[in-house]
């Protein structure tokens, strides 16, 4: 493994600030503990969570054409690893030289690596421990071969739009002048569709919202209490984005540290955003942040598109 070495981040710190804030916030990047990891993989098949079917369909109807456009002899540079359906579906494809998974958290790096290296002998892996938002070197095997950034699952929505172009331009740095950037988007659509995505009614959302205090909790030692919350979603659209809140259903106290943090009753905590793009919004960005469009591919409904990119001049 290519270890990066991500700096520990300060997890009471960084709930303290988010906590003491007039509108409080938790930091989304505590979602994926173990059990919060199980239950977003319950969101995906979901029938209200669209966005990994209709994606997957995507890539199943289109990735043929995505490779030849690609061609041979790359490395696919992932950016937040899985082990899960659409890199297999990419790598096979694709058949590139090398891969690249880049994720923060090491074990799921090597587990991963194991999984696919069974399936794909010939793929020369590199799992590459980084913090991809930021700046990190590839590991030096790849360094000659052209690269093509994955980026799927409408990661991307979960930047604020200026974070998402900063980070779009890194990717370009990071892969250089001849890099591609295959990545999904989720699209604007009716609210009523939009919020039940992430408002299902079996309540698995919720439990994935609420897991963040549990996990907090038990990182911190302190009492939070999810009984105490209740899961939200709505769409603005004034920002283009779902936003997701606990909001505090009785007020109480809790203890962080040497803090002492209010909860009153009607307050609401936020915990994420999720930004939907029409597709001439989203190239826009790209743009800015020095790609150009070199394919487009939507479901029938144009919900969700895949967009292939390349570095402009
Ligand atoms: N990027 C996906 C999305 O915005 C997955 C995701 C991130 C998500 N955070 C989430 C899904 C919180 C549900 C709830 O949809």
């Amino acid at each position: 493994m290519f270890d990066r070495k991500p700096p520990a981040t300060d997890v009471e710190a960084e709930v303290i600030e988010g906590l003491s804030e007039t509108r409080k916030r938790l930091p989304p990047k505590f979602f994926y503990d173990e059990a919060g990891s199980k239950l977003f993989e319950s969101i995906t098949m979901l029938p209200e969570y669209y966005l990994t079917r209709t994606e997957l369909e995507i890539f199943e109807r289109y990735l043929e054409v995505m490779a030849s456009s690609i061609g041979p002899g790359v490395c696919v540079v992932e950016y937040g690893s899985g082990s899960n359906l659409k890199i297999r579906k990419l790598l096979e494809q694709v058949r590139p030289l090398a891969y690249v998974p880049v994720d923060i958290s090491r074990e799921h790096l090597i587990d991963s690596a194991v999984d696919l290296a069974a399936d794909f002998p010939e793929l020369q892996i590199y799992p590459t421990c980084a913090d991809f938002t930021g700046a990190f070197a590839l590991p030096a095997p790849v360094a000659h071969l052209p690269k093509v950034g994955f980026f799927p699952g409408s990661s991307i929505g979960n930047f604020q739009p200026d974070d998402a172009e900063a980070f779009l331009a890194q990717v370009r740095e990071t892969l250089g002048v001849d890099a591609r950037l295959i990545i999904g988007v989720d699209l604007k659509k009716s609210p009523e569709i939009l919020e039940a995505a992430y408002n299902d009614a079996r309540g698995i959302t919720a439990d994935f919202n609420l897991n963040l205090l549990t996990h907090l909790a038990a990182v911190l030692g302190v009492q939070f209490v999810p009984a105490r919350f209740r899961h939200r979603a709505i769409y603005n659209s004034e920002i283009g984005a779902v936003q997701m809140f606990l909001d505090v259903v009785d007020t109480h106290e809790v203890e962080i540290g040497e803090v002492q943090i209010r909860f009153e009753s009607g307050e609401s905590v936020h915990t994420e955003n999720s930004f939907k793009y029409e597709p001439e919004e989203f190239l826009r960005l790209a743009t800015r942040a020095g790609f150009r469009e070199t394919g487009r591919w939507t479901d029938p409904q144009d919900r969700f598109a895949v967009f292939l990119l390349e570095v402009s001049a």
